[in-house]
């Protein structure tokens, strides 16, 4: 069990998704997702591993570079950013990186992603770390992060020595992944009965 604050996978915190594994099972399908890029994400699990603070330096400078991005770390009154909030998401995020990695996309991980869903919506954001942020990640920046992500994620694939072909294969499992996990998040956003 993990000790970082507001990191609840696993526990009874987590409500179920509305998601069923079934229903997950199809998705998968649709982006052609399957066991070889589990095994392709657990390759790029052992090179990750070692590189979490590296990679996370990236896409914090990202965000941080991006007054749009950044606005949903600030205050919603003063506009400044909030340290208390971007250092324990970052942790969170870390061990993102890792479950990931990881691929065990069981229930206790399906229904985590229902929670990392609401709380980049307005029903939960903010909760967890107690801030005084704005109310919503707008799904407009949701959606688009999952390039710059992935992205700037491939030259960590390709830093040890496996072959061109295994980097591009690593580098669609977490394509696809991100893909996935991005859509299960979008369910507080979309109209009840569409998603
Ligand atoms: C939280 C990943 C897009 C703002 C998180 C967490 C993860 C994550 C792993 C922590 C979840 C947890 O609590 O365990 C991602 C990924 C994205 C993405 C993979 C796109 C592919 C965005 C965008 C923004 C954003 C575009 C807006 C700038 C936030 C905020 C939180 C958060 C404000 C904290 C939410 C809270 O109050 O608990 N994100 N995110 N995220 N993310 Fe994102």
């Amino acid at each position: 069990m993990s000790n970082i604050p507001g990191y609840t996978l696993g526990t009874s915190s987590v409500s179920r998704s509305p998601v069923s594994l079934t229903d997950f099972e199809q998705m998968k399908a649709s982006v052609l997702f399957g066991e070889e890029d589990v095994k392709y994400l657990r390759m790029s699990h052992d090179i990750v591993k070692g590189r979490v603070e590296a990679i996370l330096d990236v896409w914090h400078g990202f965000v941080g570079s991006q007054p749009h991005l950044l606005a949903s770390f600030s205050g919603k009154t003063d506009g400044k950013p909030l340290g208390d909030y971007l250092a324990p998401v970052r942790k969170r995020f870390g061990q993102w990186i890792l479950d990931t990695s990881n691929a065990r996309y069981d229930q206790a991980w399906l229904d985590y992603q229902h929670e990392i869903g609401l709380r980049h919506h307005r029903v939960k954001k903010n909760k967890t770390d107690g801030t005084p942020s704005t109310d919503l990640v707008p799904f407009r920046n949701l959606f688009a992060l999952i390039f710059p992500v992935t992205f700037t994620l491939r030259p960590f694939l390709a830093e040890q020595d496996h072959s061109a072909e295994d980097v591009e294969k690593m580098y669609a499992a977490w394509v696809k992944s991100c893909l996935l996990q991005v859509t299960l998040w979008a369910h507080p956003y979309v109209k009840d009965g569409d998603f």
